[in-house]
């Protein structure tokens, strides 16, 4: 018999090369809480159903505390050769209490323990994120309420279009935020749901108490079928999902802070703490945040076709293909908060160059459209309009000069319906205002997303706050 926790049918123990290519330890010991705090539930619901003494389940509790304090001080020993940390932490409780941990994995597989832990800790892991973007959502508002009368060419093409206030622009990453938040709140909802008690894959001959073990651990649900319990990474795909969606806009604002931080642009200055010089060329402050972000964006996604390549083709129920699990998903934990934490800061420490913008608008011709409009509220066909406006800016580009140039006589030739007040009707003071349409960049619009990002802030703390307290119950 081999030493093994399964040693039982075996005649040799593991070969060493083998040992560490299937060992998870090196990985997995990071959620030694949830498979402690799980374990503790676990022999909890034996002891109240009569499958173990209460005497076992004191000794359990007690034995499961002491390797939790010691794990945490940085005095417990993860061994390759127990391949995982719940046989990890199980052989150590029966080294420390007897027969007694003997017992623990009465009416459990490590294949429900495991979807357990994952679980508990991917759910928690969605808060921690949920929180990161809502303080990035906060610093985009800060953002915007700091520069909110500054205007800038909003572009199509990467060409300048129309005037947009800088603080719409800002808004706009808000509101793809929003839509992240909310995918995770779904991803949340599907890793709320308790997978133990399925046993390896069919359930237990135990007279088991899911609904007790559910109501200790925080569950709001149950899985209500043993084969889909420890067969399913929805979850953790969808968490990987949102993850890359997120990484996805992430990088759409780190490209546009790579683009006006260049000389050619010169819209922004980030802060000289957040940015890198160069070891060769002296004048040179580089915006590495902002690339790195967008770099770790393709390693995001990466872990997501990885995980939907790996359950494709899987049968049920458990495949130890299943454990390739938890290195992506942990690794894209990591990636999008650190992300989310420097963008915020990032943000916090940016100064927009008013300056700049304001010439980019005035210099330039995304005023035409609102030349366009002008004709079109005295009474000319749009299509008409538009031609008359062209014909504007070609005759302005000949002569080297920009339509607010113009003399009356000039604008009169194009067409009569011209009057004194077109001057007005092409400032790009104007022309933001009059873009009053119902999300749209005026002030007045701009000043309600304003309204309506606070409200949202408000329902997520709130949510975040709720998730938070009933997770701290957990042991
Ligand atoms: N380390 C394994 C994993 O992460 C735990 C479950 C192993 N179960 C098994 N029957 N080999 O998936």
């Amino acid at each position: 018999m081999s030493e093994q926790l399964w040693g039982g049918r075996f005649s040799k123990t593991t070969d060493e090369m083998i040992n560490e290519f299937q060992a998870s330890i090196s990985f997995d010991k990071r959620m030694y809480h949830e498979d402690i705090a799980g374990s503790i539930a676990h022999a909890s619901m034996l002891a109240k159903c009569g499958i173990i003494s209460e005497q076992d389940k004191q000794d359990i509790v007690r034995g499961l505390r002491d390797i939790l304090a010691k794990i945490e001080k940085g005095e417990f020993s993860f061994e390759v050769a127990l391949e995982d940390i719940h046989m990890n932490i199980e052989k150590r409780l029966t080294e420390a209490i007897g027969e007694a941990g003997g017992r623990l994995h009465t009416a459990r597989s490590r294949n429900d323990q495991v979807a357990l832990d994952t679980h508990m800790y991917v759910r928690r892991q969605v808060v921690e994120v949920q929180r990161l973007i809502l303080d990035l959502q906060k610093a985009l508002v800060e953002t915007a309420e700091k520069y909110s009368d500054v205007i800038m060419p909003g572009y199509t093409h990467l060409q300048r279009a129309q005037p947009i206030l800088f603080a719409h622009h800002m808004l706009a990453y808000f509101s793809m935020l929003c839509r992240d938040y909310d995918r995770f709140s779904g991803a949340y909802e599907r890793a709320d749901i308790m997978p133990l008690g399925a046993g390896a894959l069919a359930g237990t001959t135990f007279p088991i108490d899911r609904e007790f073990v559910a109501s200790q651990l925080a569950f709001d649900k149950i899985y209500m079928n043993s084969m889909d319990a420890v067969s399913d990474r929805d979850y953790i795909m969808e968490f990987l999902s949102a993850a890359s969606l997120l990484m996805v806009h992430l990088s759409r604002l780190s490209e546009e802070t790579v683009l006006w931080c260049s000389r050619e642009f010169s819209f922004i200055e980030l802060d000289d703490a957040h940015c890198t010089g160069s070891s060769m060329m002296p004048q040179k402050k580089n915006p590495d945040v902002s690339e790195l972000v967008r770099g770790k964006t393709g390693r995001v996604m990466g872990h997501l076709m990885a995980m939907l390549a790996t359950v494709k083709g899987l049968p049920l129920a458990y495949n130890k293909d299943l454990q390739e699990d938890k290195e992506g998903v942990f690794d894209a934990i990591d990636t999008v908060k650190f992300s989310l934490a420097v963008y915020a800061q990032l943000l916090r420490g940016m100064k927009v160059n008013r300056e700049v913008m304001h010439r980019a608008v005035t210099e330039d011709f995304s005023n035409a459209t609102d030349l366009a409009d002008y004709l079109v509220k005295k009474g000319m066909p749009f299509r008409q309009a538009h031609a008359v406006s062209g014909q504007a800016v070609h005759s302005c580009i000949e002569q080297k000069k920009w339509l607010e140039d113009m003399t009356m006589d000039e604008f009169k030739k194009l067409s009569p319906l011209f009057e004194a007040d077109v001057k007005e009707a092409i400032l790009p003071e104007t022309c933001v205002k009059n873009r009053n349409s119902l999300g749209g960049t005026s002030y007045e619009q701009v000043e309600l997303q304003l309204e309506l990002a606070k409200k949202t802030m408000h329902r997520q703390t709130e949510e975040i706050a709720g998730h938070e307290s009933k997770q701290k119950k957990i042991e």
